[in-house]
């Protein structure tokens, strides 16, 4: 079976295609972060035109990479939500479009779960599995007993753990996105910070915006009273604790639920200290963390999940399929 797959929720326009859920032929994705770099974050109407200006070439792409031809392909899967929602028009209509011409049957893909599996590109999934979801717009502690069976057993109740990564990379002048260099500059200092308590009890659920909140009043204060920021021992202080809280979280999951496997899913799954703690936390079961290229938005994981849901439900959509900003994840 050939997918070709659409993202384009936010700032990456990609189209993918992949044999039987497992092979990834071709994973073209334009990313837009020089255009949004200069304006400190994504630029929705921005976004929306760069998408219109990509997509076309970006099919086009992934054709001609693949070898694949248009007779060839079975299903088109493109994400339909959560996300921006300029970008994600551009993407459906694009992918609706072609189905069309080709008469090719289209399913519509929840973002999050594109994330979820992406770790099924490396490996199958084992089940029952916990999935700890992090990105820019989500961070969640996910049961799934099945394919396609997404149990939310806590999430965040204000920022995403992303949203804090770049929210904090800004206030102390490291550009846009923040995850990576802070996640670089962790390794470079010490954690001699002291933050704020955010494991918010015994609950599954998680709260950045009180450790965002204390980074940026700890940078003004030292501003204010001319005395020095050591920006690498901040940025480590900010890792470990929060790294601290998603795998102690994720280890009483696993435990409770009695999961055979652990997966990572989201941008901020290619945060390296979180893997290293991970790696030497949670020793018991088998862990799953996807290829660093499919952490970040890319239409190879929506391709890998678009054949899953397709294998599970063996329904695809119509013409009236459409973006949508919100939708739940045990909605598809
Ligand atoms: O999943 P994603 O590509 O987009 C959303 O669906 O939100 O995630 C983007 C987020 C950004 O907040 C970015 O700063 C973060 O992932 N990110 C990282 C790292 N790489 C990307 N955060 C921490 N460490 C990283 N290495
Ligand atoms: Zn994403």
């Amino acid at each position: 079976m050939i997918v070709l797959a659409v993202e384009s929720s936010c700032d990456e326009t990609s189209v993918s295609i992949n044999r039987d859920g497992k092979e990834i032929l071709t994973n073209i994705v334009l990313s837009q972060i020089d255009v949004h770099k200069q304006y400190g974050g994504v630029v929705p109407e921005i976004a929306s035109r760069e998408h219109i200006k990509g997509v076309t070439m970006v099919f086009e792409e992934a054709l001609k990479e693949s070898k694949i031809k248009r007779s060839e392909i079975d299903l088109v899967a493109v994400t339909k939500g959560p996300g921006l929602i300029g970008s994600l028009l551009i993407g459906v209509n694009a992918a609706k479009a072609f189905a069309f011409a080709n008469d090719i049957p289209i399913i519509g893909v929840h973002h999050i779960a594109g994330h979820i599996y992406a770790n099924a590109i490396t490996k199958d999934l084992v089940f029952p599995l916990v999935c700890l979801v992090v990105s820019g717009g989500h961070t969640e502690l996910i049961l799934m007993k099945e394919h396609y069976d997404f149990q939310k057993l806590g999430e965040t109740m204000d920022d995403a753990v992303g949203e804090a990564y770049d929210k904090i990379a800004r206030t102390v002048g490291l550009g846009y996105p923040g995850g990576p260099v802070v996640d670089k500059l962790a390794f470079e200092g010490i954690p001699s910070y002291k933050m704020p308590d955010i494991s918010m009890g015994n609950t599954y659920n998680f709260s950045f915006s009180g450790i965002k909140s204390h980074v940026i009043n700890l940078v003004h204060n030292l501003k204010q009273r001319n005395e020095e920021l050591n920006i690498p021992d901040l940025c480590a202080s900010f890792q470990k604790t929060v790294s601290e809280v998603l795998v102690s979280k994720s280890i009483r999951a696993i435990k409770e639920y009695n999961a055979k496997m652990f997966i990572i899913a989201g941008g901020v799954a290619a945060n390296k200290g979180l893997r290293a703690r991970i790696s030497e936390k949670i020793t018991d079961v088998e862990v799953l963390v996807p290829e660093f290229k499919y952490c970040t938005d890319n239409a190879a994981m929506i391709g890998i999940a678009g054949y899953h849901l397709y294998k599970k439900t063996h329904k695809t959509d119509d013409m009236t399929l459409n973006g949508s900003s919100r939708v739940k994840l045990q909605e598809y």
